[in-house]
């Protein structure tokens, strides 16, 4: 039976503390990149969730914040089946800087979908930043402007990342024991 805690984690890839110490730099790439400027930050939901709250405390710049949601049919994207937007932002964007905050960087459908969607609105710039980038996935030539760690090609959980909607409030980031990568492991 699963705990839903680290208990079932077969390894840790990033641990609470390497996660901290990389969100602050990223604070300090974006307030260096951001200087003086005023930037809507778009958190995509729920994944980007954890990672967005620690990112804007530690953004030196005026700051709003919105979110959306993208939902594909079925459990998987690609370039054949991008997802849906299911929840638009409740602030205007357009004529402003924005930075679109996502969990991960997977196949890359998800990212390239919401700048579609977001560039409709004319914003005056349009940059991402994703907490971690599995290049070995990568099927749409997207690439995120800011990124916190390159990982391997496998499935992680923990700091907002889940399975099943699980493992979410983990501190860190780590790939599950091979038995509980399965959803009848769950049931
Ligand atoms: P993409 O469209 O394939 O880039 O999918 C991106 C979305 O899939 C992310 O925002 C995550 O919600 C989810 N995802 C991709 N890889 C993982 C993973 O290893 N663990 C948890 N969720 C993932
Ligand atoms: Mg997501």
């Amino acid at each position: 039976m699963p705990s839903y805690t680290e208990e079932d984690l077969a390894k840790v890839l990033v641990t609470k503390e390497q996660i901290q110490s990389r969100v602050a730099q990223l604070g300090e790439e974006l307030s260096a990149h951001y200087v003086g400027k005023d930037v809507t930050i778009v958190s995509v939901m729920s994944g980007a969730l954890v990672f967005t709250a620690d990112l804007i405390r530690v953004c030196n710049f005026a700051t709003r914040l919105d979110n959306l949601r993208a939902e594909s049919y079925g459990s998987k994207t690609s370039a054949a089946n991008p997802p849906r937007i299911t929840n638009p932002l409740k602030t205007g964007i357009q004529g402003r800087h924005v930075l679109v905050v996502d969990d991960i960087l997977d196949s890359g459908n998800t990212l390239k979908a919401i700048i579609r969607h977001l560039e409709q609105a004319s914003p005056l710039s349009l940059k991402t930043c994703v907490l971690l980038d599995k290049p070995a996935r990568h099927e749409a030539d997207f690439r995120a402007d800011f990124k916190g760690f390159t990982i391997p090609d496998e499935f992680v959980v923990g700091y907002g990342l889940d399975f099943a909607e699980r493992y979410r409030n983990l501190s860190c980031i780590g790939v599950l024991k091979e038995n509980l990568q399965k959803a009848e492991a769950h049931a």
